[in-house]
């Protein structure tokens, strides 16, 4: 039986395995393990080719959205908006500051932040927006923008999903205070192991966030603020620097894909293919159909050798995390419906059109049954 595997990080390797190797020789060589030269130069190079003045890099992503909440002084009792529609790190992230995160329910055509919602959500607490760059496809910055400037907001973006992804022309995370990666390995570009970086426009912040991640130190041993231990280790920084490289070209390789899954998915009344909006660039780190029989479908795509994902099968106001906050089933309705519905098929720069055919055809012959 013919096996996809959501994503083949050993093919990906194997594509770029000899500069790999001696990256992480150059670093092993040099005893940079720590932040360091090598991490300099990858934070260097990550600022340029998305646009950013400044760039940290942090040990994830879940640090990348921490240190900026520190650093622009969100803290207890602040409240930041938040998609509920979301990996559990953007609201902890707040949470671990103290502050407060308020959900707020999705766009049913996009999955992303329903900015026809945010001003209802907005108190006289409210410190910032956080929007989420859901899947790999901008969320609605004009609007987002619009409303924070009205109401006197900061906002930081969540990136972790959409590293090169554009909205007007400008790569995300260059809209708000600062914009937040991760390089977890099955990010569209993953470390081999934890990684994670913020960019942003801002010296002050950046200075700020760089002393945060060395326990908040500018000079060893002499410590301004409070902080953590959030540096990127050299290797990882050595290699996301080779795998820079291919960041483009493995970008186009998952729009093509995307492009190849509606053309082979076209017509199948049953599933509902992701929205792509106009204006943007989506890099598509997910490819999310939707159907009513999804446990069903992604059972027998299992059974058939096809690999797939939930991202996200509980939306986070509904997490037993966050049951302290009093929310109910019915208070977000279109992020909860969507949990039900959402499958995420395999998604790669490894993945060809051999293996989306194969996957079309599979899910054809499901719903002929
Ligand atoms: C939307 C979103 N935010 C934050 C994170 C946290 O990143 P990390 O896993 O690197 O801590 C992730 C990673 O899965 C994510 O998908």
């Amino acid at each position: 039986m013919r096996e996809i595997k959501f994503i083949d990080l050993k093919a990906q390797y194997l594509s770029i395995k000899d500069e790999i190797d001696n990256a992480i020789q150059e670093v092993l060589l040099s005893s940079a393990f720590a932040g360091g030269p090598f991490v300099k130069k990858f934070e260097e190079d990550f600022a340029k080719i998305h646009g950013a003045r400044f760039c940290a890099g942090v040990n994830n992503g879940t640090s990348a959205l921490h240190i900026v909440l520190m650093a622009l002084g969100i803290g207890e009792g602040d409240e930041v908006i938040i998609p509920a529609n979301t990996f559990i790190a953007t609201p902890a992230s707040v949470s671990l500051q103290g502050a407060i995160p308020v959900f707020v329910d999705c766009r049913e055509s996009d999955f992303n932040i329903d900015p026809e919602l945010i001003e209802a959500a907005i108190t006289d607490r409210t410190k910032a927006i956080m929007p989420v760059h859901l899947y790999g496809q901008p969320a609605e910055m004009d609007r987002i923008m619009s409303i924070a400037e009205k109401y006197g907001l900061l906002v930081i973006e969540d990136c972790a999903q959409a590293h090169m992804a554009e909205y007007n022309g400008t790569k995300v995370g260059n809209f708000g205070s600062a914009g937040c990666f991760s390089f977890y390995p099955g990010k569209n570009l993953g470390a081999y192991g934890e990684g994670g970086a913020v960019i942003s426009k801002g010296e002050e912040v950046w200075k700020r966030i760089q002393a945060i991640k060395e326990h908040g130190s500018f000079k060893k041993y002499y410590h301004e603020y409070l902080g953590h231990n959030y540096r990127l280790e050299g290797i990882q920084g050595a290699i996301l620097d080779v795998k820079l490289k291919y960041i483009e070209a493995w970008t186009e390789k998952r729009r093509m894909n995307a492009a190849l899954y509606r053309k082979y998915l076209n017509g199948l009344s049953e599933i509902i293919l992701p929205k792509e909006n106009e204006n943007l660039k989506h890099v598509y780190h997910l490819f999310v159909i939707r159907t009513k029989r999804r446990d069903e479908l992604a059972s027998f795509l299992n059974s058939n050798g096809i690999q797939t994902n939930i991202h996200y099968p509980i939306p986070c106001h509904l997490q037993h995390s966050y049951q302290f906050m009093g929310y109910k089933e019915g208070d977000l309705p279109v992020s909860e419906k969507l949990a039900k519905e959402i499958l995420s098929l395999p998604m790669s720069e490894q993945l060809s059109e051999e293996d989306i055919v194969y996957i079309a055809e599979k899910i054809r012959e499901f719903f002929k049954k």
